[in-house]
Order: C-alpha cells, then sequence, then structure tokens
C-alpha cells in the first residue's frame, strides 16, 4: 500500500500573523506607530528606509514605557536614530541597539515581519 505524499512532506499551515498596515503607509525615512491588538498592552512601530522597514515591540529596555512622546515620533531631529523620549536613548534603527543612554547595549525587541504584496505582516502575538 502506498502511503500518501503529504505527511512530513507537507509544511501545514503558515505560523499565524496579522496585517500591520501597507507598506505606504510608513512614511519613506519616517516612522509609525500602532496601538496594541485587542487583548495587548504594548503596541508596535516601524520605521522605513525606502524598501526597509524594521519593526520593534514599543518598549523601552530601560523602563519598559512607550518610546514615542507624540503620535508617530520615534526617531531622533536627525532621523538617524531611533530615540526613546524619556530620557532620550538613542537606538540603531537597523537592529535596535542601544548606543547613547541608560540603556547603553540593551537593545529594542524586533518583530520579524514579512512583506507581501505591499502588505507588512506581523507574527499574531506581536507586541502582546
Ligand atoms: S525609559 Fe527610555 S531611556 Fe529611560
Amino acid at each position: 500500500m502506498t502511503e500518501p505524499l503529504f505527511g512530513s512532506l507537507n509544511p501545514g499551515p503558515a505560523p499565524a500573523s496579522r496585517r500591520l498596515c501597507a507598506v505606504e503607509d510608513i512614511p519613506d525615512g519616517g516612522a509609525k506607530g500602532f496601538p496594541p491588538p485587542p487583548g495587548g498592552f504594548t503596541g508596535l512601530f516601524a520605521v522605513r528606509r525606502g524598501a526597509r522597514i524594521t519593526v520593534y515591540v514599543n518598549a523601552c529596555p530601560h523602563l519598559g514605557v512607550p518610546l514615542d512622546w507624540a503620535p508617530d515620533r520615534f526617531l531622533s531631529v536627525d532621523r538617524r536614530h531611533i530615540m526613546c523620549a524619556t530620557h532620550g536613548a538613542l537606538f540603531e534603527i537597523a537592529d535596535g541597539r542601544c548606543v547613547h543612554g541608560p540603556c547603553y547595549g540593551a537593545a529594542l525587541e524586533q518583530v520579524l515581519i514579512q512583506v507581501n504584496g505591499g502588505t507588512v505582516w506581523v507574527p499574531e502575538d506581536a507586541g502582546l
């Protein structure tokens, strides 16, 4: 008797994910914040440099508070770093590592994303 071809060869369903936004919702050279999903406590934010998008949990590694001081305000004045509004810590945009401030050497929690057809997807539990 021949076994069916699926089974161990079947990768199974894709991990649960949720739509974050369209790529064009994030201003090129800027950032955008997203509130927590229903039942969540911590939101996310995205930074875009052309086609490169990075998404982080909106919680400073110093005290765990949100980084933005106003809606969508996550970057330093020169837009070269992510900046925490509470004590001014600066983080690398590419990897979230703190390069200045009280949490020097710590890092923001980066969220793995998928971009399909101009839409940004994040894991279902990101930012909860
Ligand atoms: S809470 Fe962000 S630097 Fe202190």
